[in-house]
């Protein structure tokens, strides 16, 4: 394990088709004004939504409603947070949804008494906090982002067609999280997808660096081979709840600040992936998905060998009478067949990025310095090409 680093999760899980029973118990720990954030409706439309207005006035709550959160959730949409937060003085943020109602409600947390523009504070100057936050709460519908226990919360720009993620510290993360694997039957099958390769996405883009003997790679391989397995039952029976459930909880584990210690880490793939949705306001694990086989087969020769241990150690191929370049391959080979089979989306013309948007997005694309290469702009260039 390389460097020094403190491990600090402060996020409190509860797990299975009774988690919700814990909500009231959370509750009793926070004051009476409840901000309930949630996105479009699939939470009235699932029921979710009568169940937690009940609970919540059971325990004497006064609610305020922030609806219509989107999924790549919009600076206006958080400056209206802050004023419902701020007005109201609220003292817990309850979030009930996906990633994007996750990281918007961190984002409300930090913004609503930050006397600064807090997009330019947080996401274009990347300033830490320094004003007081407002407890966050999560009830999660779908599955992928590990925002339920991290402190990433990304926010876009349509304007400047900027898509940016800050990762803010313990301080911020949900004080707990609700995490029932049935809520997550309605999702449609391409969001469902579109998480599990977000989860595949943060466990690679954390294995796919450093030379150094670590424990972290040995917990990334056992995450990735569950992740493969249920992945393969859940596409044919999307009800399958032992699937379903390993997916979730592999979700929270890929990127909740345990597999990245004494990592690098390499998410260049998550930066071209965002400012393809700054651009196109597509679905998050498509925009990594369409990226992902040309940045791979780019970074291989830099990284070769852990591509061979990807190879033998994740999709088994076989290593004998074999060069390491061959093997290599050939794990990407079995990579590339099983987000074919899955039905990801493998191209961004798919998702509605021209030629013409290809400069625009590779200025949008942070460049990540932890990785096997360190990208130039023109090569940011040519994988997103190849991935048209
Ligand atoms: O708005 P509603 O009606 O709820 O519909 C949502 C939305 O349309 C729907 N949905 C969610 N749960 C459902 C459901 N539909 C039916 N049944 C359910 N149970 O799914 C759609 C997508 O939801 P969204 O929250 O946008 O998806 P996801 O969880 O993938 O979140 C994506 C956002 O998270 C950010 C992404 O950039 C993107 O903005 N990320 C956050 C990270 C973090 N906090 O660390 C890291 C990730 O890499 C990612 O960047
Ligand atoms: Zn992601």
């Amino acid at each position: 394990m390389l460097g020094n680093f403190v491990y600090h999760n402060p996020t409190k899980l509860y797990f299975g088709p009774d988690a919700l029973d814990s909500l009231k118990q959370e509750l009793q720990q926070y004051g009476p004004k409840v901000q309930l954030i949630y996105g479009k409706g699939s939470i009235k439309r699932s029921g979710l939504y009568d169940q937690i207005v009940a609970i919540l006035q059971q325990c004497g709550k006064q609610v305020f409603e922030d609806a219509g959160v989107m999924p790549n959730p919009t600076v206006d949409k958080l400056y209206e947070g802050c004023r419902i937060a701020k007005q109201n003085d609220v003292d817990l943020l309850l979030a009930v949804g996906g990633g994007s109602v996750c990281d918007y409600a961190k984002a409300v947390s930090v913004s609503a008494h930050c006397t600064e523009d807090p997009w330019d504070k947080y996401y274009l100057r990347m300033q830490d906090v320094d004003n007081k936050i407002i407890p966050v709460g999560c009830v999660l519908t779908m599955v992928g982002t590990g925002s339920e226990m991290n402190g990433g919360a990304v926010i876009t720009d349509p304007k400047t067609k900027l898509k940016i993620g800050h990762v803010f510290g313990p301080n911020v993360f949900p004080k707990f999280s609700i995490m029932n694997p049935e809520w997550t039957y309605s999702l449609p099958k391409y969001q469902m997808v579109a998480g599990i390769y977000d989860i595949m996405s943060h466990i690679i883009e954390q294995y796919f660096s450093g030379d150094d003997d670590n424990t972290s790679d040995y917990l990334a391989e056992g995450l990735l081979r569950s992740l493969i397995h249920s992945s393969r039952i859940a596409v044919q029976d999307t009800q399958n709840y032992e699937a379903r459930s390993n997916i979730m909880w592999t979700a929270t584990w890929a990127l909740n600040t345990l597999i990245n210690r004494g990592k690098p880490c390499d998410f260049m793939v998550h930066k071209m992936g965002q400012s393809v949705g700054g651009y196109t306001d597509a679905t998050h694990g498509m925009t990594l998905a369409a990226v992902s086989m040309a940045y791979y087969r780019f970074l291989l020769p830099y990284g070769l060998p852990k591509f061979k241990r990807y190879a033998v150690n994740v999709w088994q191929v076989d290593a004998t009478d074999k060069t390491d370049e061959q093997i290599a391959a050939e794990g990407l080979q079995h990579m590339e067949a099983w987000m074919r089979e899955i039905g990801l989306v493998m191209n961004l013309t798919e998702l509605g990025v021209t030629e013409q948007m290809i400069d625009g997005i590779a200025d949008g694309t942070f460049i990540n310095r932890g990785g096997y290469k360190i990208l130039t702009r023109e090569e940011v260039v040519t994988i997103l090409k190849q991935s048209l």
